[in-house]
This record gives C-alpha cells, structure tokens and sequence, in this order.
C-alpha cells in the first residue's frame, strides 16, 4: 500500500464493518471524541489490558533482580476511583496548569488547538463561513483546562466543583501509603493501574487517537533516588520491547528520548514510544507512551502542596496570604529504609501508555491485503488482520464444510470442546472461502474445517490465517496442537 490516507481510510472501514469501533452514540449523528467499541473490538482491547496486566503485574517475577538491576521488585495493582477530592488536582498543578492553548475563528465560531495551526487562519473550508474568509480571522491564543468540570451532590457551587480525572496516575500516589501498609512492600516496587482518563480536548482527531474518554495503562514505580536513573532507563527499554514482543514492527516503532528544553521542570529524563500511525505526514510519529522520570515532585505535592520552580529548587507555591496557594494533604508520605534506616521520599517512575492508541496501532500494523487460491485454486486479493495471537478477538473458528452429512454436529462437538480453552467461534453459513475470509478480517489466528474426510478418520483441517498453510489434524489433538501453535496467552 503506497497511500497512508488511504491505509487510514481501509483501517477504519474494517472496523466499523467488522464490528471492531463505532462512532458512540451514532444514531444521533455522533459526538466527537467519543468511541463505542463493537464485539470483536472489546476482546481485542480486553486481550491489550490482559497483555499488560500480566505482563507488568502478574506474570512478574518478584523474587530475581532483572538482568544487570539491583535488586528484585514487586508489582501491585490498584483501581481507583475516575472523581477524586478536587485538592487532588490543585496540589498536583493540573488545575492551574493542565490546559492547552485555544483560538477561535471570529466568523464561524470553531476552536483549535493554538499549536496544531500551520498559519494563522481557519482550517476549516471557506464553504463553512458566511461571509469573507480571509487570513486574521482568528481570536488571540488563550488557556484552555482540559479537565471536564462536574458537580457532586445536589447542589451547583464552586463548594460541589469535582473534575473527571485526566490521568489515573494521581490515585496511585495518594494511596501511597495505603499499599505500603497493606501489600508490605518494599523499595523498589511498582503500583499499576488500568483505567478511563478524560479530557476536553480542543481538537479530538485522528480517529480514537485523541478521544475526549480514553483508557490508561499506568505505572508508578517508586525508587531509591540514587537508583533512579538505572530504573528510568529500565523502564524505558522493557516497555519499548512490550510493543515488540506483540508485533510492531522496529521500522515504524521508535523511542525518543526528550531534550532538556522539552522535559518537565520537576523532570530528569522522558522518553516517548512512538508509532508511525499512516494518518500521519512521511516520517511523523504519534505518541504510544511517555516514560518519566518524575524525581520526588508528585508525593511532595501531595505532602506540602502544588510546587513551582524556584531556580534549581522546587518550593511551594505560596498565596498573597503567605499560606500555600494550594495546600497538599499534610500527611506524611515519606519512606522509612530499614536497609540504609533512613527516611526518604522515593523517587518515581512513570510508564503511561493509552490503551485505545495501542489498539490502533495494533490494528493499523496488523492491516494486509494480500492475493491467496481460494478453495478452487483462484487467486483471489482479501484482506487480512495479522494480529499476534494474543491480541487475536477470536483465537479459532469452526465450520462444517456442508450443512448435512452430520458434519454441523462434529464441528459443533469440536467448537465446544475448543470453547473451554479459548474464545472460539462456529460458523456455517455461506460458502467456506468466505467464511475464512471473514475470519482472516477479524484477525482470527486457525480456522479448523470438518469435512467428509473427518467422518472416516477423525482428522479435520486446520488452515493457517497467514500462510493460508492447510494442514490436517486428528480431531482429538487439536487442543495440544493449538495450544503449541498459540503460545502462552
Ligand atoms: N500520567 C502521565 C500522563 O497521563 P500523558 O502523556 O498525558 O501522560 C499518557 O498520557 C498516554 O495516554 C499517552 O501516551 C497516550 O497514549 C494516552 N493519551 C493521552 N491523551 C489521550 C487522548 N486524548 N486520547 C487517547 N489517548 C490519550
């Protein structure tokens, strides 16, 4: 495929017509930023989680230090709550600080994101202005907060003001001390969090790439701040080879570290994974997932209130009264080290990553179009989704060749046994050259065929969805041969 656009335009087609994303609340003529996703895209979204979950959470090793670190580490998970005490926000900086900067065009009213502006006129066709439409039609750049503003309880006044969280990553340092005390862990470990984030975005675009309701994955890995550095770089490494490790490919895959100019103040070293998303200019990159390393910034907050950068010092920000302007919770969110017995505030590092931009870019990476013989030896082009098994929506689809011969009842008994083991799916309806094409669209891994061969010998075939390799296979080994070919999930 020559044309990104139109890779772009083929991805989003599939995934409407195969069920994978909806535009939410279609039916009234949408509303942007929002994104519904159908039945194959909510297990393949669910199988990203599940990756990351076991990946980073469950599936870790605990008990060996990582090749060349210091020391072993533990992870725990976290579920906290999307409405937060709203100090959250004012001690963290988002309130004052997390906005972007916003333009309006004075003729037809619509606003953008003051830095996605090439000039200074509105992107939108002159077809939509009455009027004239020329250059300087737009408004001075002003703040914009992206955090969505509710109110909790019955009544509407600044007293009742709460926000939906824009990050889940603040709900894990508050609850710092509660895992210290619960999980009885120790310097250096991980609290992991997978959950909605949202944000008012000015210009949501590019399909669910920057959506107003999204999901995070998240990590606050808490340190020794002389170690700090040596975990950043791990972090970063290890998080770059989870992409890898399911599927995207090192040309369009990149980790970049930030300059100095671009990092945060409180920040010692960032870096983004980023992904040649084809909705992109040649040679652009969209973010995947950020890797900070945020220094002792966010449980000071939380201890003594919003900071600001003073010189090379971070201090409390103080109001006309000489009191902080927004106060931190007082409590005390020190670390005591029974190895070194000192008291210390860890230092953290932060892998975050959007769960919706990963399902893209595994869909966008996955999408082929390739020219295979049909069951008559024709080549025929299709499309097919080369998903890493374990993200695959449905692991292995059944058919009978035919609807008679008692092949329906084998394939039945086939699907169901399969069905214990992995989310499979049966099918016997339309001829068997479009039933696989089907399945090579939803990305579907095997597709096993019972035909009159399995009624004389109990084997039945197994076609590959890549190779479109067809090979038979007794029946009663198919769960072991699948389990093989399908890896650990
Ligand atoms: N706690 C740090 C944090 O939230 P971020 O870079 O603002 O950092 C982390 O967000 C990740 O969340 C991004 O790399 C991206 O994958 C995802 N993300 C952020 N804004 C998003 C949006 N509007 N739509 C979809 N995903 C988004």
């Amino acid at each position: 495929m020559n044309n990104k656009q139109d890779l772009m335009d083929k991805v989003v087609s599939l995934c409407k017509r195969r069920g994978f994303i909806f535009q939410s609340s279609e039916i009234y003529g949408g509303i942007g930023g929002f994104w519904d996703y159908g039945p194959l895209g909510v297990e393949l979204k669910r199988n990203v989680k599940e990756a990351w979950w076991r990946d980073m959470v469950t599936g870790h090793d605990d008990t060996t230090p990582p090749p060349g670190m210091p020391s072993a580490y533990a992870m725990v998970g976290l579920e906290t709550t999307i409405i937060m005490h709203p100090q959250v926000w004012k001690a963290s900086g988002h309130y004052d600080l997390f906005h972007d900067m916003l333009v309006d065009c004075r003729h037809c009213k619509a606003r953008f994101r003051a830095d996605q502006l090439q000039a200074s006129q509105c992107p939108l066709k002159p077809s939509k202005h009455p009027g004239e439409h020329t250059t300087c039609d737009l408004t001075e750049p002003r703040e914009f907060n992206l955090m969505f503003k509710t109110y909790v309880g019955a009544l509407v006044d600044p007293e009742s003001e709460a926000f939906l969280r824009p990050e889940t990553a603040q709900g894990m340092f508050v609850n710092f001390k509660n895992v210290l005390a619960t999980a009885r862990v120790k310097l250096p470990f991980g609290i992991a969090q997978i959950g909605k984030s949202f944000r008012n975005e000015i210009t949501p675009r590019y399909f669910t790439f920057r959506s107003r309701e999204f999901e995070q994955m998240e990590i606050e890995f808490f340190c020794r701040p002389a170690e700090s550095p040596q975990w950043y770089a791990y972090w970063r490494d290890r998080r770059f080879q989870w992409y890898v490790s399911l599927g995207l490919s090192s040309e369009r895959l990149r980790l970049r570290e930030h300059g100095r100019e671009e990092l945060s103040h409180y920040s010692c070293g960032t870096a983004d994974i980023e992904y040649a998303f084809p909705f992109l200019p040649e040679g652009e990159f969209g973010e995947l997932e950020g890797i900070a390393h945020r220094g002792d910034f966010d449980l000071r907050s939380h201890m003594e209130g919003k900071l600001v950068r003073q010189g090379d010092e971070l201090v409390v920000e103080l109001g006309p009264d000489g009191k902080p302007r927004h106060p931190g919770s007082g409590k005390d969110l020190t670390y005591f080290d029974e190895e070194t017995q000192e008291r210390l505030i860890p230092h953290v590092i932060e892998p975050s990553a959007g769960v919706d931009r990963s399902v893209l870019a595994f869909l966008c990476e996955a999408y082929a179009e390739d020219v295979v013989p049909d069951e008559n030896g024709v080549p025929q082009p299709r499309v097919v989704l080369k998903l890493h098994p374990r993200l695959s929506p449905v692991k292995v689809a059944v058919f009978p060749l035919v609807k008679r011969d008692g092949m329906p009842e084998v394939a039945m008994d086939i699907y169901r046994e399969l069905k214990r083991h992995w989310n499979a799916f049966y099918d016997e309806k339309g001829s068997i050259g479009r039933r696989y094409r089907r399945q090579d669209e939803s990305g579907t891994p095997f597709c096993i065929t019972v035909d009159s061969q399995t009624l004389k010998d109990g084997t039945v075939t197994v076609r590959d969805r890549d190779t479109t390799f067809q090979e038979r296979v007794a029946a009663k080994e198919l769960v072991a041969f699948l389990r093989e070919k399908l890896g650990p999930l």
